[in-house]
């Protein structure tokens, strides 16, 4: 009965790795045995014996060194008009306003690579992806697009974009490699970090630091990962190790990335803790988002005690949301508006209610789900809770459908046996993106990417935000960005650099923010593309595209090729920016 949510929380997550749900439990290895005192090269070499029990051993780039910026520099020939200018007639007056952050934004697995060296532990990702191959298409985060010794050339590209701001992630394994409270602490890793923050400062690029994507240190993972309630505290200690290393240089801090697409995967993950006897697999997203929630709170409680008693300078604290809400399949449905409004409470009101709001869960997830099931906040958790957020982030690319489960609504909420309950959503995918007339909500993106270029709905979404979860510090898009349809198959450049299909979804998106602030009055102070380089999109590694720039990953140089999308983004803010 639990695995209809869990469908339905795995299939509207963008960039979840839908592969997981192929996998059954058979299929793993086991996870290393916990190292809990100790730490020695020895105990490390043994996590990484783990990583490569199943005979794929880690690989090391091509490139070994920090490559210099490159002093020819140029982003090359400008492409031909793309788009009519008449287009752009009606927001061609429209200034962003003073202040706005435009950025690009990335994630460590995704691109850092250099995973086996410099002291790093092994993450949940190093480890599925050498252990379960199919998770992760065959691939592996060994060297990705290898930013770790190319960050400097990829911050000369992205500010020949004008960015002003960059959004990345720190890798927890690579900073306490054994993850949890005795871990030793890596000098080798935390200074990568700061070579990299440094770099974004002298190019005048203000960071925007994630202190969690994702990837959870692989001795945490075989302690139960999130479903452990002392990751708050091992999560705590890691954040406050951060804090007071880059403070005064990271102004703008968000603990975690995309909850409800991390705590959804658990149900299917090899981590699954049901493989042990343990908790029942489709509970665990119950079990993690409360442990997330006070793990996020806990670290901006320590972050802001570091600020006032002026350890670090002051800044502001907020968590990456993800979820949406979706248009009803037929808005004349008083049925449909009720699913949407239920799919809002189960994928975002889940995060944001307890943390914008009041400390509570929506009022539909209560009803469903007791409190054995989904821990509920005491009063003093609570007061750390309520509030932990300076401002409200959240990854919005694409808008789904919520069409009623077959049946009717009542019947499906009423029923706990229900494949659809508690959400009564109707989980097919066409339900999910098209509407009653028959046709799609958007254009779509790459079979691989649940995403749709649905930019025309976008401002009744930022409205119904700024309405439902209102935030003083203003609203931020910490990523959107376009999985251009079937690039991966693509062999020539001149056909992968034309990503039109990208560069219409991003002027359009753009154009969108625009109104959405000059007309509909949204206070909205900051996008952030995802994402400047190709990089490896989880499940999907590198056959899902989402890169301004092209990456030959057959070249021993990864060489990076100028997409127009690249173009399109730059010469957007070029024209709309009050400075
Ligand atoms: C820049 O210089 C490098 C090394 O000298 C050379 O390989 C490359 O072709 C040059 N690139 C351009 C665009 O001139
Ligand atoms: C853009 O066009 C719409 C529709 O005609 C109009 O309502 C709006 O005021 C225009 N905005 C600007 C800034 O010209
Ligand atoms: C939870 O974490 C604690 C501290 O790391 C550990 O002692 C305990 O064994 C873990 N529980 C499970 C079920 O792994
Ligand atoms: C990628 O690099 C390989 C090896 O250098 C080359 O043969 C291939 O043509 C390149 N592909 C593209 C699309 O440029
Ligand atoms: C290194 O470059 C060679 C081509 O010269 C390529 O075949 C190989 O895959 C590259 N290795 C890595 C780890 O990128």
């Amino acid at each position: 009965m639990w695995s209809a949510l869990l469908r339905t929380t795995v299939l509207s997550g963008a960039l979840v790795p839908v592969a997981y749900t192929q996998i059954s439990p058979p299929d793993f290895p086991p996870l290393p045995v916990p190292i809990t005192s100790g730490y020695t090269q020895t105990d490390l070499d043994q996590l990484w014996q783990s990583v490569e029990q199943s005979g794929i051993p880690v690989v090391k780039a091509n490139i070994t060194r920090v490559l210099e910026p490159l002093a020819n520099f140029s982003v090359g020939p400008e492409p031909p008009r793309f788009r009519p200018a008449y287009l752009q007639a009606n927001t061609s007056s429209l200034k962003l306003p003073k202040g706005f952050l435009y950025g690009v934004s990335t994630s460590a697995t995704q691109v850092e690579g250099v995973v086996k060296e410099g002291g790093r532990g092994p993450s949940s990702w190093d480890w599925v992806c050498h252990n379960v191959p199919s998770t992760c298409s065959g691939q592996t985060p060994d060297v990705v697009v290898n930013e770790y010794y190319l960050y400097k050339q990829d911050i000369q590209r992205v500010k020949a974009m004008g960015v002003n701001t960059f959004s990345f992630s720190f890798a927890w394994s690579r900073i306490l490699p054994f993850g949890g409270k005795g871990s030793p602490v890596s000098e080798e890793g935390l200074q990568f970090y700061d070579n990299f923050v440094d770099e974004l400062l002298k190019n005048g690029i203000e960071p925007v630091a994630t202190l969690f994507h994702w990837d959870t240190p692989i001795n945490l993972m075989s302690q139960g990962g999130f479903l452990n309630r002392s990751i708050v505290e091992d999560f705590n200690n890691y954040a406050s190790i951060v804090f007071q290393r880059y403070g005064n240089k990271v102004k703008t801090w968000i603990t975690f990335n995309e909850p409800l697409a991390y705590c959804a995967v658990y149900s299917t993950f090899p981590f699954d803790p049901s493989q042990k006897g343990g908790a029942s697999a489709a509970l665990t997203p119950f079990i993690c988002a409360p442990n997330l929630i006070e793990a996020h709170a806990t670290a901006v409680q320590t972050y802001r005690g570091l600020v006032s008693q002026g350890k670090i300078a002051k800044g502001k604290i907020s968590i990456k949301h993800d979820g949406q809400k979706p248009l009803p399949f037929d808005p004349d449905s008083e049925s449909d508006r009720q699913v949407a409004d239920r799919v809002a409470d189960f994928f975002l009101g889940i995060f944001s209610q307890p943390i914008h709001v009041d400390g509570n869960y929506p009022q539909t997830i209560e009803d469903s789900f007791p409190p054995s099931v989904l821990r509920r906040f005491t009063d003093e958790e609570k007061a750390i809770i309520i509030g932990s957020a300076d401002f409200y982030a959240i990854d919005a690319y694409s808008i789904a459908v919520a069409k009623t489960a077959p049946g009717g609504l009542e019947a499906c909420i009423s029923d706990m046996n229900n494949i659809n309950w508690p959400i009564c959503q109707d989980t097919d995918a066409v339900a999910q993106h098209t509407r009653v007339n028959g046709w799609p909500i958007g254009a779509s993106a790459d079979p691989l990417a649940p995403l749709f270029d649905t930019t025309q709905h976008m401002r009744g979404f930022f409205k119904w935000l700024s309405e439902k979860y209102p935030s003083p510090g203003g609203l931020y898009i910490t990523e959107f960005g376009f999985a251009e349809p079937f690039e991966a198959s693509l062999t020539e450049l001149y056909q992968i650099t034309w990503d039109e299909r990208r560069a219409n979804y991003l002027l359009d998106y753009l154009n969108e923010v625009l109104l959405a602030i000059h007309e509909d009055k949204i206070d909205l102070r900051g996008v952030f593309v995802w994402t400047p380089v190709d990089n490896f999109e989880w499940g999907s590694a590198t056959r899902q595209k989402f890169g301004l720039l092209h990456v030959n990953f057959s070249a021993p140089g990864l060489d990076r090729t100028y997409k127009i999308s690249f173009f399109q983004v730059r010469d957007f803010f070029r024209e709309h920016f009050s400075n």
